[in-house]
């Protein structure tokens, strides 16, 4: 019977890696913490209706990505793709913005997308996520574009490239998206089959299109700045004095228009240079209509999500420091087998006291077990004379002196060295 292997897609993360990514949660989750966000837990499937409705129906996510499913009550549930549309529906769902609050959540964990696998691209890939809800002005913008670039800054990333743009309101979009329509129709022959698609259902996104023949066509189409009304105007222009204020260098990209289409105003991504094709790191921007989409009145947000994939990939290339990978402190060593209880009572012992310990439990050699201690700042060692004694060796595994402890006194003498 061949073995079964995971899905195309998706992966395992193994010990070899799993500290790195550890490494990376912990350092973004000290840096929420930092920017006042606290950490919210969600659902990892929701009612389809909640992307379809809050994502876009046009949207790629929504047409041909989602993991979508009845359950067995016949209702249609969808793997999350994304985690916005999930955080504004608990936000409404438990009130957190009633009265004009404000609320700043952030999460990490699986996302699902049935994308065509590559470097940098997953069917399940993982999200740090961060939103902030309830406030309309463009300091949240700073401050949530602030806090993304804070964490690749703590995590050492290089070579990043802050792009942002904005993509107007529902007052200004309508006739941008009707000027983009007249251009592009006039220039019809030239758009590929998927732009020819989205002409009438999504122009915005034939602005990003890969094909060269679309990139020339939209290099001359109509600039979203001259279309832009007064409000979403003066919104981008302080967001931009703001990142300017705090020292941030940006580039400015007038066709980044992003893949989700509850984006008001502000839109942004951090790309890297050392990605290919997949280089946007985190993407995110200002959603000021995501909730009346989903039914729940009128709050606005703004926020991002870094890809961990994508991190970890990038931190690996550039050499990035991880901290220090997670060892074990002391490694208790068995000398004969009458030891061995005695060998996991005092590694219990030592775990108990909160000092990583380790030691033999299938019955190797003592070679063997001293040669696992090789990795550990410390080796116990009991024989039949430290059991008669009740004494036990400590032995210092970087200069390899050895001292003899009294049975009772290991922990402390230990737990003060390590
Ligand atoms: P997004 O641009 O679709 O935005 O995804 C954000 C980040 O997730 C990307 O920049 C990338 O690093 C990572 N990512 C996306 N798809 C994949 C994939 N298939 N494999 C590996 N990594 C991937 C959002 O999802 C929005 N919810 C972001 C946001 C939050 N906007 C406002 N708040």
């Amino acid at each position: 019977m061949p073995a079964i292997s995971a899905p195309r897609g998706t992966r395992d993360i193994l010990p070899s890696e799993s500290w790195k990514w550890s490494y990376i949660v912990q350092t973004a989750s000290k840096a929420m913490k930092d920017f006042g966000f606290s950490e919210i837990h969600l659902p990892i499937f929701e009612h389809t209706e909640l992307f379809s409705r809050g994502v876009g129906e046009t949207t790629d996510i929504v047409e041909k990505e989602m993991y979508t499913f009845n359950d067995r009550g016949g209702r249609s549930i969808t793997l999350r793709p994304e985690a916005t549309a999930g955080v504004m529906r608990a936000a409404i769902e438990n009130n957190l913005c009633a009265q004009g609050a404000s609320a700043k959540l952030w999460n990490w964990g699986p996302m699902f997308r049935h994308e065509r696998p590559q470097k940098g691209r997953y069917r399940q890939f993982y999200q740090i996520d961060a939103e902030c809800l309830g406030i309309a002005g463009p300091m949240a913008d700073v401050e949530v574009i602030a806090l993304s670039i804070e964490i690749f800054r703590r995590l050492g990333l290089k070579n990043l490239e802050v792009v942002i743009n904005s993509v107007g309101c529902e007052k200004c979009r309508p006739v941008y998206r009707q000027k983009l329509i007249d251009y592009f129709t006039s220039r019809k022959s030239e758009l590929c089959g998927t732009c020819l698609d989205r002409l009438d259902r999504n122009p915005l996104r034939i602005l990003d299109c890969k094909n060269e023949s679309c990139g020339r066509v939209s290099d001359g189409a109509p600039d979203i700045f001259d279309s832009l009304c007064d409000e979403c105007r003066e919104h981008f222009a302080e967001v931009r004095a703001g990142l300017e204020r705090l020292g941030f260098t940006y580039t400015l990209n007038k066709r980044l228009v992003r893949g989700l289409d509850y984006y008001t105003k502000t839109a942004y991504e951090i790309l890297s240079g050392d990605l290919g094709a997949q280089n946007a790191v985190a993407g995110g921007g200002r959603y000021d209509n995501l909730a009346s989409a989903i039914g729940g009145g009128k709050i606005p947000g703004v926020g991002f999500a870094c890809g961990l994939d994508r991190v970890a990939l990038v931190m690996e290339e550039q050499g990035c420091s991880f901290g220090n990978m997670p060892g074990v402190s002391v490694y208790v060593a068995a000398l004969g087998d009458d030891v061995r209880g005695a060998v996991q009572a005092l590694t219990y012992e030592l775990r108990k006291a909160g000092i990583s310990a380790e030691c033999d439990t299938s019955g190797r050699s003592f070679k063997a077990q001293m040669k696992s201690a090789g990795t550990c700042r410390f080796a116990c060692i009991i024989g039949a004379d430290e059991a008669a004694n009740d004494t036990v060796s400590v032995k210092d595994m970087e200069d390899g002196s050895q001292v003899s402890i009294p049975a009772g006194e290991a922990v402390s003498y230990l737990k003060g060295r390590i």
